[in-house]
């Protein structure tokens, strides 16, 4: 209990419970999809009969799950930045690293862009997530450079003095050797007409958060609004091929 509160008085109290009452009343039932308990260690999955039954009265959570921020009817990337990324500050740092550094918007927006999928969604094939998420949206240089970032972020390329990140040898140990699908990605990337725009996101990928660097949204809100097609319907109701994973993030909790 915070210990600065005023005691509450017994008829708050029971206002209280009564709210909290109410609310558990007209509550839906959130459901977890098997992904969520895998990352337990389980391999589980609820079954609808059985929750119902549990929750007499109530129907399955269909929609916004009133546990986490709302999001607008018409939802921007911006309000996903803001109501569903955990965390926008590696982004952030990156972009800005790549803004002063004079690189093109489109580079900008990449990297701005480049994590989304770990900052949203899920760590494995970050990159493919990320890329996928945005395709729709930018131009496929984009989506093809935050794609690639995946395989080239593990191999040094001297030519511009980007060296394998030291922090890696801290995360993954000194003996991690990418799997031979991450090896085969950087060699076909490596002969790709836009390598040095997916290069161009590993060297301004900032390694090392610095708690104390100064970096604002604002920053790129025209930016995102001149490379970013935002839909009319809102991002995620719009019917791309990955509205989907947009609608998921905005209902992660939904019962299908
Ligand atoms: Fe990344
Ligand atoms: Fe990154």
């Amino acid at each position: 209990m915070n210990e600065h509160a005023k005691p509450a008085t017994l008829s708050e109290r029971a206002d209280e419970l009564e709210e909290a009452m109410m609310h558990a009343l007209s509550a839906r039932i959130a459901t977890k999809s098997t992904l969520f308990y895998m990352a337990d260690g389980k391999l589980q999955l609820d079954s609808g009969e059985a929750l119902l039954a549990a929750n007499p009265g109530k129907h399955f959570l269909m929609g916004a799950d009133p546990r986490l921020p709302p999001m607008p009817e018409k939802p921007t990337l911006i309000d996903f930045f803001k109501a569903r990324f955990a965390t926008t500050a590696h982004l952030l740092q990156s972009a800005t690293h790549a803004l002063k550094g004079g690189q093109p918007e489109k580079v900008v927006l990449a990297c701005l862009l480049h994590d989304i999928g770990v900052a949203s969604f899920i760590r494995c094939d970050h990159g493919y997530w990320g890329a996928q998420m945005i395709e729709p949206y930018v131009e496929e240089e984009v989506s093809w450079a935050v794609r690639m970032h995946q395989a080239l972020r593990f191999f040094p390329d001297p030519s511009v003095g980007y060296e394998y990140p030291q922090m890696y040898i801290k995360l993954f140990g000194a003996d991690y050797q990418p799997e031979p699908y991450i090896v085969a990605e950087y060699q076909r990337a490596r002969e790709h007409k836009w390598y040095m725009t997916s290069r161009l996101i590993t060297m301004n990928d900032i390694y090392s958060f610095d708690p104390n660097a100064k970096v604002n949204l604002d920053d790129f809100v025209d930016i995102v609004g001149r490379n970013f097609r935002q839909p009319k319907e809102g991002l995620g109701l719009d019917n791309s091929s990955s509205s989907h994973m947009w609608r998921t993030l905005m209902w992660p909790t939904r019962f299908l």
